[in-house]
């Protein structure tokens, strides 16, 4: 049996180890998948004590993403736009490659809501770690216009300077964005916090299709704004979650799951 796991810390709430489990189900895969939260500072202890103990593969998430960038001696083009890696796999040489799944999620789940981003106007709130982590793949699927909008302007700025080769980007100022836009995505933490990024109301519209990358049992505060206001189609991260646990699977098992099941499942379970 295989063993993969996800580092995080705090780690015990993450639902990896449950999709995981499904996936190895309906794929017949034979591993096994923990959670293992690491030490704030021992991080690169913890991924080495892992393998050396046999650990073929690994997620990773809040606050190691960025660490695990630089520990991995290898990056796939994804991950180091992002800048982050959640996704580790031993590969045969014994080193430690690093991809990141998360954009191909945030795609993979459009997708499934049957969205299209080929010449639409998009715009992405926030300039974190998230926001970092799809521009890439967002940029592949050919959209009109990729505006970032951050609340420290400087920070959207410094973003959109990195991927200005890759496809038509700008950045706009929080308060001041006006549209319209045909999708908004939703990158901040700021509904953690039950709050709202302060953009014009005028930018949801009974056309825009809104993303709040964050999810829960109920609708996000994010979502639930969007949704009282009247957007087309309200969406939430778990998609997301289930879809780049997927590509990560596949990234260490050369096979893909299916992760219609698991999204209701899991649905089910938080309701
Ligand atoms: P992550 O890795 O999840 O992106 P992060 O790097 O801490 O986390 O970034 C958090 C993002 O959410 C930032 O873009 C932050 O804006 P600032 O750069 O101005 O701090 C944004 N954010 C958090 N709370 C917010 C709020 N209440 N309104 C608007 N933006 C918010």
């Amino acid at each position: 049996m295989d063993r993969y796991a996800v580092f995080g810390n705090p780690i015990k709430h993450s639902k990896s180890p449950f999709i995981h489990t499904l996936f190895a189900r309906q794929t017949q895969q034979d591993i096994s998948y923990e959670r293992i939260e690491a030490p704030l500072e021992h991080f690169a202890q913890s991924i080495a004590e892992f393998f050396s103990n046999g650990g073929k593969g690994c997620n990773v998430t809040v606050p190691f993403k960025e660490e695990a960038y630089r520990l991995a001696a290898g990056l796939s083009t994804r991950a180091r736009q992002a800048g982050a890696v959640n996704t580790l796999k031993l590969t045969d040489d014994g080193l430690l490659w690093g991809d990141n799944t998360d954009g191909a999620g945030l795609i993979q789940d459009f997708g499934f809501h049957g969205v299209t981003l080929k010449s639409k106007h998009i715009l992405l709130l926030g300039a974190g770690g998230a926001a970092r982590g799809v521009i890439g793949p967002l940029l592949e699927q050919h959209p009109a216009m990729l505006v970032v909008a951050n609340r420290t302007a400087a920070k959207a700025e410094q973003l959109v300077d990195l991927f200005r080769g890759l496809g038509p980007i700008s950045c706009a100022e929080l308060d001041a964005v006006r549209g319209p836009f045909d999708v908004v995505i939703n990158s901040t933490s700021a509904s953690l916090a039950g709050e709202l990024p302060e953009i014009a109301e005028s930018l949801i519209h009974p056309n825009v299709v809104v993303y709040d990358m964050m999810y829960a049992a109920t609708d996000t505060t994010f979502n639930a704004w969007a949704r009282q206001r009247g957007a087309y189609k309200v969406i939430d991260g778990l998609g997301m979650l289930v879809a780049q646990a997927a590509e990560s699977f596949a990234v260490w098992r050369g096979i893909r799951p299916g992760t219609k099941q698991v999204i209701a499942e899991l649905r089910r379970n938080m309701g």
